[in-house]
């Protein structure tokens, strides 16, 4: 695996079984009385977080914990970056500390990629502006192979907001990476104009779509990034793109309802569809632990072959 993951181009399709399978053996951990094994004892993990978040920061602070690393929880407002410290300058104080890897999650692209330029410790990207959010899609892939046996040949709709969504584009990345058949599915103002040489395949139509999925996936309406009018009004979005009761209905038997979170309910997906059973958005937060114990464990202290035993300490 490489030093960093910064994106989803960042690991090959072995890697991916291999952070899937490691996350497998962390999982249980999740469900002891004593969730920790000793895995990274003694090893530094800071969260460097400049953009508000609730689940990556606090999924992130716990596979650290879980694995018995010390944890220092960065974040913008209450610290010197509110009297105007770079993020050079603040990478290089948690440098001087002795931070082994430094998770970040900020609205510039890219970031995390100038960060790896000034410290030492192993970068892992937890959301970079429009550009990627590799771990919320190696969540997403465990997810989905736990829940459906497979990647490959899965026939996966990725619905709303992919210009703004890097969600979107990181899982993408991934399910092509994977041999999986990926629809994005949108109104032609939020899709991408490159998203053809993504490899994967475009719709304006939800309903067209719907019936031909083994998962409906779909995104926050993301109105923080959005500068202009992609969409008349919220309403008609809805109309359109939101997943209701009558749409679930198109979907084949054992088709997943999945989404990132946070959701809009009423919005991109009705407050009842989130809650039916088929939708297993509570699963991808639960599994994001163990994707991100994995990860940190691989990157930070893994040796190769040995991410079979990582459960059992
Ligand atoms: C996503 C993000 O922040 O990019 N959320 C997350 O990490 N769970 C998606 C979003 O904000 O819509």
């Amino acid at each position: 695996m490489n030093e960093h993951l910064l994106s989803m181009h960042d690991v090959t399709a072995d890697d991916v079984i291999r952070i899937l399978d490691t996350a497998e053996s962390f999982r249980e951990v999740g469900t002891r009385v004593i969730k920790k094994v000793p895995a990274l004892r003694g090893r530094t993990v800071v969260n460097l977080f400049y953009e508000n978040s609730t689940r990556t920061r606090i999924s992130f602070e716990l596979a650290a914990k879980r694995l018995s690393a010390d944890v220092i929880n960065f974040s913008s407002g209450g610290s010197s970056v509110s009297k105007g410290e770079s993020l050079k300058d603040t990478a290089l104080t948690l440098q001087a500390m002795g931070a082994d890897a430094i998770v970040i999650r900020h609205s510039s692209s890219g970031s995390p990629f100038q960060l790896t330029r000034w410290v030492r410790g192993h970068v892992l990207n937890a959301g970079d502006g429009t550009h990627e959010h590799p771990t919320q899609a190696l969540l997403d892939l465990y997810t989905m192979r736990e829940r459906l046996g497979r990647l490959e040949g899965l026939r996966v709709g990725i619905v709303g907001d992919v210009l703004h969504s890097r969600v979107a584009r990181s899982l993408s990345f991934g399910l092509v990476k994977m041999g999986a058949d990926v629809t994005l599915v949108g109104p032609a103002t939020l899709i991408p104009p490159d998203a053809p040489q993504w490899g994967v395949q475009v719709s304006y139509d939800l309903d067209e779509v719907l019936s031909k999925l083994d998962v409906c996936y779909l995104l926050r309406v993301q109105t923080e990034r959005q500068r202009l009018e992609y969409f008349p009004s919220v309403r008609e979005y809805a109309r359109l793109f939101g997943l209701n009761r009558s749409r679930v209905r198109l979907l084949p038997e054992g088709s997943l309802i999945m989404h990132p979170g946070p959701m809009n309910r009423g919005v991109e997906i009705d407050s009842d569809v989130a809650d039916l059973p088929q939708s297993v958005i509570e699963d991808q937060v639960t599994n994001g632990i163990a994707v991100r114990m994995a990860l940190l464990y691989l990157l930070l202290g893994g040796r190769h072959g040995d991410g079979g035993e990582a459960g059992d300490g």
